[in-house]
């Protein structure tokens, strides 16, 4: 039987630390506050101009390569999973193809859009690639440039404070070694409450969605309306919002639930778990999915209080430096879960 396997991971973050107390230079906060609530220390802001989403990507994605024995011409799919892409058009996937220098043309690249969850995402569709015979190595990458569209103002500190930058990629193999692997993949979406946690604009929506939100457009009627109209500039309508307590509530239920979803699939037992990475929203909500499934400190990796929350790269980012640390050993019982904008939620249970 085929299966999916992780062959290598590796992750980049910008070497710019930026620390609680950098941020009360421009908003009014305290590292007490940010700790207390989320757990976050510090985190990694992007170079400016010559870092990009895609750039870290390649980053990462060189030496999951180099780490997985193959040369980027063996590559013969991308995904991507990003909230924040270089461009709004064309997607991340084909820009790490040029930054990486993988000529051949024969092989696709796909962008994938579901946030925090991008990653799981990216790893079932990978996972039905893999196990139908289609590719033999895909390069899965979570990468984030978030300190490009957050509001730095006092206005924005519910958000602002919690994200990063950076970048986790990993090289996918099949594999017909005996209960090694992928061993199942659970994925949701309630769209329900789509903006309450969102980066609205710049966007093609016109005002449909929020009739009664004035963003400044001349004329809804009129085709070919603008994505950024001056009073979204002023505004700051450019920047994400998120209704804090109301993801907290609705994590800390589906968490556990897709969780248990793949422990039931599986006829296994939290117990059975040698390491949960869950995606790095907040290091009260890890607890509280700890708490829930009853799992003891050292079957938890968390490294939010480094990095934030980098979205899409988070769980790569924590698999990548639970491996390095020697945490992910060979037959280990891996769970990845993530809980996110949508929302869109999901697990992987996987053997290394
Ligand atoms: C964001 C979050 C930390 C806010 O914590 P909270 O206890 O819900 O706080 P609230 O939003 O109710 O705000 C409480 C007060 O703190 C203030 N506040 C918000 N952000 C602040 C900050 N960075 N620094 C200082 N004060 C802040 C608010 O203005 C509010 O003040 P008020 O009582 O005077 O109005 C919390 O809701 C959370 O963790 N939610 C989940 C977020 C998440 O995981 N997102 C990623 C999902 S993938």
């Amino acid at each position: 039987m085929i299966r999916t396997r992780i062959r290598s991971i590796a992750h980049y973050v910008p070497e710019q630390v930026v620390t609680n107390n950098d941020l009360t230079k421009y908003m009014d906060t305290s590292d007490e506050w940010i700790r207390e609530r989320t757990g976050i220390e510090e985190r990694r802001y992007a170079h400016k101009h010559e870092e990009t989403t895609t750039s870290m990507a390649a980053r990462a994605s060189e030496i999951a390569i180099e780490r997985a024995g193959i040369t980027k011409e063996d590559i013969d799919f991308i995904i991507f999973a990003t909230l924040s892409p270089d461009y709004y058009f064309p997607g991340c996937g084909v820009l790490l193809q040029r930054e990486l220098g993988i000529t051949q043309t024969e092989i696709g690249a796909l962008d994938i859009r579901n946030q925090c969850s991008g990653f799981v995402y990216g790893l079932s569709v990978a996972d039905k690639f893999i196990k139908t015979g289609t590719y033999k190595n895909i390069l899965l990458v979570g990468s984030e440039k978030h300190s490009m569209g957050l509001d730095f103002r006092t206005e924005g500190r519910g958000v602002t404070v919690i994200f990063g930058d950076g970048a986790g990629a990993c090289v996918l193999q099949p594999t017909e070694e005996e209960g090694r692997g992928v061993l199942s993949t659970h994925l949701h979406s309630d769209g329900t409450h789509a903006e309450e946690l969102a980066m609205i604009n710049p966007g093609s929506h016109g005002g449909y969605h929020n009739a009664d939100v004035d963003y400044g457009y001349p004329d809804p009627q009129v085709p070919g309306e603008i994505f950024v109209t001056p009073k979204m500039m002023k505004d700051y309508m450019l920047a994400p919002n998120m209704t804090g307590q109301l993801v907290f509530k609705t994590a800390v239920t589906k968490f556990p639930e897709v969780i248990q979803e793949g422990l039931n699939e599986t006829g296994l037992n939290s117990t059975d778990i040698d390491l949960l990475i869950p995606h790095q929203a907040n290091l009260r909500i890890s607890a509280f999915v700890q708490k829930r499934l009853g799992l003891r400190d050292d079957q938890v990796f968390n490294n939010i209080q480094k990095y934030g929350n980098t979205t899409a790269a988070s769980i790569p980012i924590a698999m990548s430096e639970a491996f390095e640390q020697g945490k992910i050993k060979d037959g280990d019982l891996i769970c990845l879960a993530a809980f996110g904008s949508g929302f869109t939620w999901g697990s992987v249970l996987l053997r290394w």
